[in-house]
């Protein structure tokens, strides 16, 4: 168990792998609406998954300590900071919602999530509004410090001052990894951290950046289920998440794809291409 360096043809996996998880969101956007419930984003998750030829990573997952995940995917609404399991709850205006999908396409992973507003945008609290705005652009604060030379803590910091400097807090106890052909690898990729620290990147890796911001205070509590985190001053908290892979000169973000939302001006297309 050690960390991964992908060759051109590990690459070429996860980039198909990493397309085919953000076009499972893709997919599932237009139907993400109130009066829906999580198990039928799992269900038509799960069908779009067997059109693709891809299989979840998460149905069935069990980490030592845990029992198995029922999910195609995870489904976190409002003070549920990750690991929702998908059910009988209906979505409403106003709800906010992380869908987090790792897919395995020919035995390479890919992960990404995204939050969704219930309702659109009229639906949602500024509040809400500005916790996942703030959370996608402190997931980017991270990517674009992506770089051989560059250290994890280097990339923590970035997420961590952006977030903290906007009011909120960082979970600290799950963080984001390594990926390849196994879907949780070294190293584990913190959010948080001291710049000039951990791990120094190299090209040829490839992690997660999936930062969990908190409203109010960092502090989590697991329910009785085994897998879903919830706040535990129940704030709301918000997640997005990018499998990323290191390049000679940069970054490349491995789950883009068509229907993904815009990019900060800061991690304009140009930079990102500029890997
Ligand atoms: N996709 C999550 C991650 O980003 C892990 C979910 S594990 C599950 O690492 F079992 F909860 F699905
Ligand atoms: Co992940
Ligand atoms: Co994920």
């Amino acid at each position: 168990m050690s960390i991964t360096y992908k060759d051109e043809a590990g690459v070429a996996g996860m980039r198909l792998a990493g397309r085919l998880a953000s076009e499972v969101l893709d997919h599932l956007t237009p139907l993400i609406q109130p009066g829906v419930t999580t198990l039928q984003i799992d269900q038509w998750a799960a069908a779009f998954m067997k059109e693709q030829g891809t299989t979840s990573a998460t149905i069935g997952y069990q980490p030592s300590g845990y029992p198995p995940f029922p999910g195609h995917l995870c489904t976190s609404i409002n003070h549920v900071i990750c690991h929702g399991i998908p059910g009988d709850k209906v979505l409403k205006k106003g709800d906010i919602v992380n869908v987090d999908v790792t897919v395995i396409k020919d035995g390479w992973y890919g992960d990404t999530s995204r939050m969704f507003l219930i309702g659109g945008d009229a639906s949602a609290s500024i509040a809400a509004k500005r916790l996942c705005q703030v959370t996608y652009e402190a997931m980017w604060k991270g990517i674009v410090m992506v770089k051989p030379g560059v250290r994890l803590g280097d990339i923590g910091h970035a997420i961590q001052v952006f977030a903290e400097g906007n009011g909120y807090s960082v979970v600290r106890e799950f963080c984001g990894h390594g990926i390849g052909q196994r879907f949780h690898e070294e190293p584990q990729v913190l959010h948080y951290g001291r710049p000039g620290t951990l791990e120094e990147l190299k090209p040829g890796m490839t992690f997660t950046i999936e930062p969990m911001i908190n409203a109010g205070k960092r502090d989590i509590k697991e329910m009785g289920d085994g897998w879903t985190i919830v706040t535990k001053d129940r704030s709301l908290s918000a997640q997005w998440e990018h499998t990323v892979l290191v390049t000679p000169t940069g970054y490349e973000v491995l789950t883009l794809s068509d229907g993904y939302p815009p990019l900060p001006d800061f991690a304009a297309p140009a930079s990102a291409v500029a890997a």
